[in-house]
């Protein structure tokens, strides 16, 4: 499918969520309002529990009761389905499957065009050599790009990653970083990644989307004009990174101002 046919523009409007726990209740998420272009690469920022992986559960059809809207191009989101593709922090691969077949799961058949396609999808994670391999027999940096083939395979309009590279190693992270910049770039898939890495979402993202803590909401978008691959070391990188740090420590600080 080219980029041309697929429409991954995300719209969200007045989304709430709560959930029930015991008696009581938890507003996960209150009034989230975001429009995502197709193409773009939005990075989320927010502290634990401030209700991040809920919203991808959302987008991802995952979740029910809810309300507000979610629109994937002109339709709107109600369930699962292949049009979206998700990572999570533990790549989820099937131990008993090799690489391949992990790769090909989520496809109907075992055609010659699934296998030119799974073929394909290593090729670009750079993975062909280990078609064969079973998970076990991966690094964690390597597990982690099979999950991004697994994801990719059905060219959905949306990537949804949450926490992707959060259980690896620094080195490897920001390999894996630039790599799926790469990929974003052959591919140009609408990308929305959960991270608790500030320097990640800067260096990956469009824009950064700042959440508050619960409930969770839209605090501040920081737009990254900055063209890429970006320094991490640069003026305009360091000066986005203590505006994202400051609106983290202001509310981090909080309780500790009215202790005081
Ligand atoms: N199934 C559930 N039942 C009840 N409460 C839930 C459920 N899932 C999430 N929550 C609550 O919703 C809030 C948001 O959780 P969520 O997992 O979305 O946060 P998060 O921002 O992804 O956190 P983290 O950064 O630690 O992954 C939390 O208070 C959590 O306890
Ligand atoms: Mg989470």
């Amino acid at each position: 499918m080219g980029v041309a046919e697929r429409n991954g523009s995300l719209v969200i409007e007045e989304l709430h969520k709560k959930f029930h726990v015991g008696a009581g209740e938890v507003i996960a998420l209150r009034d989230i309002n975001l429009q995502i272009r197709e193409g773009e690469f939005i990075s989320i920022v927010g502290s634990s529990g401030c209700g991040k992986s809920t919203l991808l559960r959302i987008i991802a059809g995952l979740e029910n009761g809810h309300s507000g809207t979610v629109r994937l191009g002109d339709r709107r989101v109600s369930g699962p389905g292949l049009d979206r593709g998700m990572i999570f922090q533990e790549h989820r691969l099937l131990p008993w499957l090799t690489v391949e077949e992990n790769v090909a799961f989520a496809l109907n058949g075992r055609t010659p065009e699934d296998k030119r396609l799974v073929r394909e999808q290593l090729e670009l994670v750079g993975l062909s050599g280990f078609a064969r391999a079973h998970p076990h027999q991966l690094s964690g940096g390597m597990a982690q790009r099979v999950a991004i083939a697994r994801a990719l395979i059905n060219q959905p309009k949306l990537l949804l990653l949450d926490e992707p590279f959060g259980a690896l190693d620094a080195l490897t992270r920001i390999q894996m970083q630039q790599e799926i910049l790469r990929i974003w770039e052959v591919e140009r898939t609408t990308m929305l990644l959960v991270t608790h890495d500030i320097d990640e979402a800067i260096y990956l993202g469009d824009r950064v989307v700042i959440l508050s803590s619960r409930p969770g909401t839209v605090k501040r978008i920081v737009p990254v004009e900055l063209p890429r691959p970006r320094d991490r070391s640069s003026y305009e990188f360091v000066q986005i990174r203590k505006e994202i740090y400051t609106e983290f420590f202001h509310e981090a600080e909080k309780p500790f101002a009215y202790a005081i």
